[in-house]
């Protein structure tokens, strides 16, 4: 059995020119296109395999990718857009496509480029301004996109903020026969490493750990396994309430994970504003956390760098 679905009706023909990442799922390339524009764009390929009997597109499949393809083409400045979204499944394998915009790099290799001395800060409210932005949309559209890091972020050579790789986190947990790869726990919120129900917060909470990153120009909490991880984030924002733990965790709330209280202020030299609005992020409890709304009319954003608010 033969399936494929088609987004595009006049599909677009592109040379692929290098492979720029390796995926757990796939490959990206470099490509450039064929014809009178010659676009640089990024090609990304996945392969799966089903466990299930049945061949053809899943019927999820088909939603997720349309979803992606909705978002991808509202040409919102802060998404990464999708040009082209394509299918083809022979038995048990599948094979997806996506054709994206090329973006020069991503925000891990500006990072690592970045004086030692850090970012300005007028660089740093422009970057969360415009994640933040790209955020809200996503949200807005029901879009989680659970897999917030810097290098699921992309810079432009014009400064432009644009997030990459969202919304396949769910075509990719389905019932698909996956390859372990290695993932990152350093962005993911505590109820996600708790087992426990999510929602859009937890794109904050990656959000927040960015944040804190463009000041320290390394991850805020780099842990390598699940406890580790919850620890490292106690050790900054403090142990949470018995009462604000989740009921069906799997890991069960112990004094030993972490100190009670936290500090006030959860990195060093950050002013009063920037300092909240970090640690509205950073909350544990999830529906207490800001969103990404929210965060866009926060003081912070207000005030051009050197002056103060007025409170
Ligand atoms: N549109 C793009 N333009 C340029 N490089 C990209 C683009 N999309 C992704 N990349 C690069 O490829 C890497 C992997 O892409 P990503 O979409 O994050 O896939 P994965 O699922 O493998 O993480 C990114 O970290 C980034 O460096
Ligand atoms: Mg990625």
């Amino acid at each position: 059995f033969r399936g494929k679905m088609d987004f595009c009706p006049e599909s677009l023909h592109y040379e692929l020119l290098a492979e720029v990442g390796e995926g757990s799922f796939g490959k990206v390339y470099k490509a450039r296109e064929v014809g009178e524009k010659q676009r640089l764009l990024a090609v990304k390929k996945f392969n799966f395999r089903w466990e299930s009997e049945e061949a053809g597109i899943p019927p999820f499949m088909i939603r997720e990718v349309a979803l992606l393809r909705k978002v991808g083409y509202f040409n919102h400045p802060n998404i990464v857009k999708l040009l082209d979204a394509s299918a083809v499944s022979i038995g048990s394998a599948l094979d997806l496509t996506l054709v994206l915009e090329y973006i020069d790099q991503d925000l891990s290799t500006f990072l690592s480029k970045a004086p030692a001395c850090g970012l300005g800060r007028d660089l740093i409210k422009d970057v969360m301004q415009q994640l933040l932005r790209g955020l809200d949309f996503l949200h807005t559209n029901l879009v989680l996109h659970r897999d917030l890091k810097p290098e699921n972020i992309l810079v432009s050579s014009r400064g432009e903020i644009k997030i990459a790789d969202f919304g396949l986190a769910r075509i990719l947990t389905y019932n698909i026969a996956l390859t372990p790869g290695v993932v990152t726990l350093w962005y993911r919120a505590p109820e996600v490493l708790l087992n426990s129900v999510y929602m859009s917060s937890v794109d904050m909470w990656s959000a927040g750990c960015i944040f804190a990153e463009l000041f320290l120009l390394r991850p805020l909490f780099k842990g390598y396994t699940e406890v580790q991880q919850l620890q490292k984030i106690f050790e900054v924002i403090g142990l949470p309430s018995e009462d604000d733990w989740p009921q069906e965790s799997p890991i069960l709330y112990s004094e030993s994970l972490g100190p009670r209280g936290s500090c006030t202020n959860l990195l060093p030299n950050l002013d009063q504003d920037e300092n909240d609005l970090l640690s509205h992020c950073l909350l544990f409890n999830p529906s207490r956390r800001i969103s990404a709304a929210k965060a866009l009319t926060h003081p912070f954003f207000k005030y051009p760098t050197g002056e103060t608010s007025i409170v």
